[in-house]
């Protein structure tokens, strides 16, 4: 088990979330356009995309989550020209000694601990949240970074506290260092450079070589996509196959012939199990209640926080209708017409809870409403700890 769920809540005086636009995030053009001019296609730099952005974490708060169980972090370090890498959870000591320069910090899924992480995240709603993978935060001193490379998914960089230069290559060499524990670039030509200061972002498509170096203690928001490789998708989806499939039947050869090679697989053993293996069909359906549980499900270090003393149905359904209700950050909850996906687990709606459903779904939450049908669904879901009473940040 990890260490319980605190929700880190943001200092005030920092960029607040209801202080977010869209249309400035994007640096005035609009998603659809950002979705055909640059999405997957080339990089796009906004200078304050989000004003006055960087507080809501710093150095110490970063390496507090460092060492937590429930948090994927690295820490990479150069020394002597030399790359490392360390996987947490770290312990305090690791995290004190470290020099003043050339090394780094980082943290994956920073939207399960901090509410407004999780808010912003899903403001890049112009994206469908099945894309959408975490928010990483990263900490580096004076020199630090992770060295050249290029990622395989999309990512919107957000320049938190301090200042970094990033450099970057549209170069189709992508050959990486074979000694190094990172995927770093072995060559690399920088054609553009920019120094990002604090609300500044800069977005690279897939494959894109860049390189961060920090100019000073600097701290780097990644919203990170999702992009399974085929062999991923094809490997999880004969695993979902293997558990949904209930072949039935035994062979059976009642015509055998002696054969004068015992040895020898007899032909008719091959047609009975060729017509076995072509009984295993799928269509769409299939393909996409695989994907919606696929997509839906917590990675394997997510856990949830049940509350403690949870409220009865009736009750529940009173806090719903005052305060409204929201889903816990580690909650994916996705759709496709009337079959619904809750963290790995489907549902069929009906058209009359259909709509709630799905503004839960697209909204993260749902303002004070009175629940009627889908109280006995929704109190569950409080109850293991998928959504909780309550608005977003
Ligand atoms: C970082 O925050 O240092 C890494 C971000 C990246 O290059 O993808
Ligand atoms: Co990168």
């Amino acid at each position: 088990m990890g260490k319980p769920h605190l929700p880190l809540s943001a200092p005030s005086g920092t960029f607040s979330m209801s202080a977010f636009s869209l249309e400035r995030l994007l640096g005035g053009i609009s998603p659809e356009v950002f979705l055909t001019e640059y999405w997957q296609k080339k990089p796009l730099l906004v200078r304050q995309a989000l004003p006055g952005f960087g507080g809501w974490l710093d150095r110490d708060r970063l390496s507090k989550l460092a060492l937590r169980d429930d948090a994927e972090s690295r820490l990479v370090r150069f020394i002597r020209g030399q790359c490392l890498l360390d996987r947490g959870p770290f312990e305090e000591d690791d995290l004190a000694g470290l020099p003043k320069k050339n090394w780094s910090l980082l943290v994956s899924g920073v939207n399960h601990f901090l509410p407004d992480g999780d808010a912003l995240l899903h403001a890049f709603d112009f994206i469908p949240y099945a894309r959408l993978d975490d928010l990483m935060v990263s900490f580096a001193p004076t020199g630090g970074g992770v060295g050249p490379h290029f990622d395989s998914y999309d990512v919107f960089l957000i320049q938190g506290l301090g200042r970094r230069r990033w450099e970057i290559s549209a170069q189709d060499d992508l050959e990486v260092m074979d000694d190094a524990p990172l995927r770093i670039l072995k060559r690399f030509a920088p054609t553009q450079s920019w120094e990002l200061e604090p609300g500044d972002m800069l977005y690279l498509p897939p494959q894109y070589a860049h390189n961060g170096v920090a100019l000073s203690d600097c701290m780097t928001w990644s919203v990170g996509f999702r992009v399974p490789t085929a062999e991923d998708m094809v490997g999880n989806f004969l695993n979902y196959m293997q558990d949904h499939l209930k072949p039935v039947g035994h062979y059976s050869d009642p015509d055998l012939m002696r054969s004068p090679h015992p040895a020898e697989i007899p032909e008719t053993m091959l047609d009975q199990v060729e017509g076995m293996l072509k009984a295993i069909h799928w269509d769409k359906t299939v393909v996409e209640d695989f994907l919606g549980r696929y997509l839906s499900e917590p990675k394997a270090h997510i856990f949830f926080d049940p509350p403690e003393r949870p409220l009865k149905p009736a009750a529940f359904g009173k806090a719903v209708a005052k305060k409204g209700l929201r889903l816990d950050a580690r909650s994916q909850l996705l759709f496709r017409g009337h079959r619904f996906y809750m963290n790995g687990e489907r549902l069929e709606c009906t058209r009359e809870t259909c709509a709630l459903l799905q503004t839960l779904a697209d909204r993260r939450h749902l303002p004070p409403t009175t629940l009627t049908e889908l109280l006995p669904l929704l109190h569950e879901w409080y109850v293991a700890g998928f959504v909780a009473t309550g608005s977003l940040p």
